[in-house]
């Protein structure tokens, strides 16, 4: 077994036991705990973390600030790719795992360890993200999950943070497993595992009804990168905060749906991500002006793909790193600016897009005086385009024209 471990720490009950149970029932000499801060609200105080990693038994805890890293190269990818897993969900906890991991690797390089560690269980993605992202950039690591093997619940590891004078506010009821980082929350658990139950509302935080609304935000993007807010040059992390807080505040951005996890389980989650929400819907909506139609089609196709992926714990992998090639080349149109209206009851819509690039020219689409499309072309090209099924249909006699007898 490993001897000097690299732990995802979290702060929390699970990941401060695993510490302590590394020691005693692996014979693990070090613990090094990375605590990556991906933008969670609810992230305790460095001191305490220290603190609490410490007592448990670390023999260092290590806070990593990747806010920037996460908004800039994670979120940033995932609006290329209007990242929603089937078709919903803006995969929150999907896009943090490769960071963390990248800082947990890096660190077990420079602390020489020979195994990282995750608290993850075994009935979910996250382990694999943690293990297939872990193995993509360091295959020699080993990792370790000691919450997939100790068996406890978590009445057993309150007890047994108790029994080792572990310093955490834990209690052994506890109804949400809650992720949260800059991307939005992901809520399970409690009354939320009954898909017939309408979920409550008590575990929202960022879109906590607040206001009467209606707001509106006006986003620009350069080559598919969102870079002003209302004519405000802002990064990536304080346009999703600011959005987070717009959007969230008359409660839109929340999602309820039923997923397939990789490992083979349907589960019921609920989501909050008003800010993501809003910058997906946006950059979506400048691409139906900014990309040609079987570039367009091609790439809402390769989105799902690239989603999938993600989700599935691929964010370092070959195809993954190919479709980021092709995504890069399909923003460079994206440029211009999109108007959001936000209103209650939790509804995002997009009023406005525009661009100087734009691919809709007026001329062609309108129906007034303007009009420049030369309508007498379209004779020639719908004689030819439907001549295959005229041909057919005159070779079927009467039959296809007969509606049925009622
Ligand atoms: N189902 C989501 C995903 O797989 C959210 C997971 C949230 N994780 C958690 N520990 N609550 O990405």
């Amino acid at each position: 077994m490993a001897k000097r471990v690299v732990l995802a720490y979290s702060g929390g009950l699970d990941t401060s036991v695993a510490v302590r149970w590394m020691i005693e029932e692996w014979s693990v000499k070090e613990v090094i705990c990375v605590v990556v801060d991906v933008g969670q609200s609810d992230l305790a105080d460095p001191d305490v973390l220290r603190q609490r990693a410490l007592a448990a038994g670390a023999s260092d805890c290590i806070i990593v600030d990747a806010r920037r890293e996460m908004a800039e190269e994670f979120c940033g990818a995932a609006i290329y790719a209007n990242a929603k897993y089937e078709g919903k969900y803006p995969l929150v906890s999907a896009l943090s795992r490769p960071v963390i991991v990248r800082h947990l690797v890096a660190t077990a390089r420079q602390v020489g360890a020979d195994a990282v560690a995750h608290g993850c269980t075994g009935k979910g993605n996250d382990q694999v993200r943690f293990e297939v992202g872990t193995h993509a950039l360091a295959p020699d690591l080993e990792v370790l999950a000691p919450a997939r093997n100790w068996g406890m619940t978590r009445a057993d590891s309150v007890d047994y943070a108790a029994k080792w004078n572990i310093p955490i506010a834990a209690t052994k009821e506890k109804i949400y497993s809650i992720d949260e980082n800059l991307w939005g929350r992901a809520i399970e658990c409690g009354d939320i595992e009954d898909p017939w139950a309408e979920p409550p509302t008590e575990p929202y935080t960022l879109t906590a009804v607040r206001a009467d609304g209606p707001t509106e935000a006006m986003i620009t993007f350069e080559a598919g990168r969102p870079v002003l807010l209302d004519g405000t040059p802002m990064d990536m992390a304080s346009l999703i905060e600011a959005l987070n807080e717009r959007a969230g505040s008359v409660g839109a951005g929340r999602i309820d749906m039923v997923e397939n996890r990789r490992v083979g389980i349907k589960s019921r989650e609920v989501y909050e991500c008003p800010g993501a929400m809003a910058l997906i819907t946006a950059h979506a909506a400048l691409e139906d002006i900014t990309l040609e139609r079987d570039l367009a089609r091609e790439k809402a196709r390769l989105d799902l793909r690239w989603a999938e992926l993600v989700y599935d714990g691929m964010w370092f992998s070959p195809l993954k790193e190919a479709l980021d090639a092709f995504l890069v080349e399909t923003q460079r149109a994206v440029t211009g600016d999109v108007r959001l209206r936000f209103e209650k009851p939790g509804l995002m819509t997009v009023i406005g897009r525009r661009s100087p690039i734009a691919l809709y020219d007026h001329g062609l689409a309108t129906y007034d005086a303007s009009d420049t499309f030369r309508h007498a072309d379209s004779e020639g090209f719908v004689r030819i385009y439907g001549l295959g099924v005229k041909t057919w249909a005159a070779r079927q006699g009467a039959k296809n024209s007969t509606p049925p007898q009622s």
